[in-house]
């Protein structure tokens, strides 16, 4: 993945060694919404400077390195899929982020770091990768220091019962898509030990996010074509983005933000 990505950016005239996050947003946004919904997060979760936390499911790294940057926080990501954890690493060095922020290859319901090291447990568009939703929890809840928090934004799915429109980003098959009705989720994470602080739909915000890069996606390249998120996901990202908006205005799937607090 290392090699592609450095072949785009120089493609796109950019130097792969020395990279803005304007200029890596196409390809370390891996959820709905890019940077503007992260900051949405981090508002509700009132990061403060200096707070340590755990990206969870961390993909490319986008939010680690928002988060550093725009926070003042240190990150930790983790993410099972070693070529993101890879990616990560080099476009954190490539934008001045590597002291802020660490990367490691892990299954988030087995992390191998100290209980009690985190502030905040962050996690965007991951959980519905995750088929051992009560272990991943678990493991959060040991990771937190007392009174941290947990801030999520992700994919629920929604009243509509009738099958997903595949592939989606996150999955090509049923068999691979572990989305949790949101009533489940929060009936879960009350059992892990997790009090709810707010919680948002945000469905209308991401659907008209998609549309709007469905649209731009769909048509004419612009001279300078920076690296996008079809470098990661495949030349299927078009359909797959277009299956999720029909799927989110469809109500078969919704989108939620919110901040839950460790009970102790
Ligand atoms: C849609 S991506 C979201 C990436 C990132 N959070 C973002 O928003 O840009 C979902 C990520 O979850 C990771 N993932 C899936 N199952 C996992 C697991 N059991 N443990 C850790 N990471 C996992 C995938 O490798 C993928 O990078």
């Amino acid at each position: 993945m290392i090699v592609r990505l450095q072949a785009a950016f120089r493609a796109a005239g950019c130097d792969p060694d020395r990279l803005t996050l304007d200029e890596i947003a196409g390809i370390d946004q891996l959820h709905l919404g890019g940077r503007a919904a992260s900051r949405s997060l981090a508002a509700l979760g009132e990061l403060r400077p200096g707070e340590r936390i755990l990206d969870v499911g961390c993909g490319t790294g986008g939010a680690s390195r928002l988060l550093a940057a725009e926070y003042g926080c240190t990150v930790v990501g983790v993410d099972i899929t070693a070529a993101f954890v890879s990616a990560a690493e080099r476009l954190s060095v490539a934008t001045g982020l590597a002291e802020q922020n660490r990367f490691l290859c892990a299954d988030a319901a087995r992390i191998p770091l100290a209980g009690g090291a985190f502030d905040v447990i962050w996690c965007q568009h991951a959980l519905m990768n995750m088929s051992h939703l009560p272990a991943v929890l678990a493991e959060w809840r040991r990771l937190l220091a007392p009174g941290g928090r947990v801030l999520l934004h992700e994919v629920v799915a929604g009243d509509n019962p009738e099958p997903l429109a595949l592939p989606v980003p996150w999955a090509r098959t049923a068999a691979t898509s572990h989305l949790k009705r949101r009533e489940a989720l929060e009936v879960s994470l009350a059992a892990a030990g997790f009090g709810p602080v707010c919680v948002h739909d945000v469905t209308e915000t991401a659907l008209a996010w998609r549309q709007k890069h469905g649209r731009r996606e769909a048509g004419d390249a612009p001279a300078r074509r920076l690296p996008g998120p079809a470098l990661i996901f495949g030349e299927e990202f078009v359909e797959m983005g277009r299956n999720l908006a029909g799927n989110l205005a469809a109500g078969r799937v919704r989108i939620l933000e919110g901040v839950w607090r460790r009970t102790d």
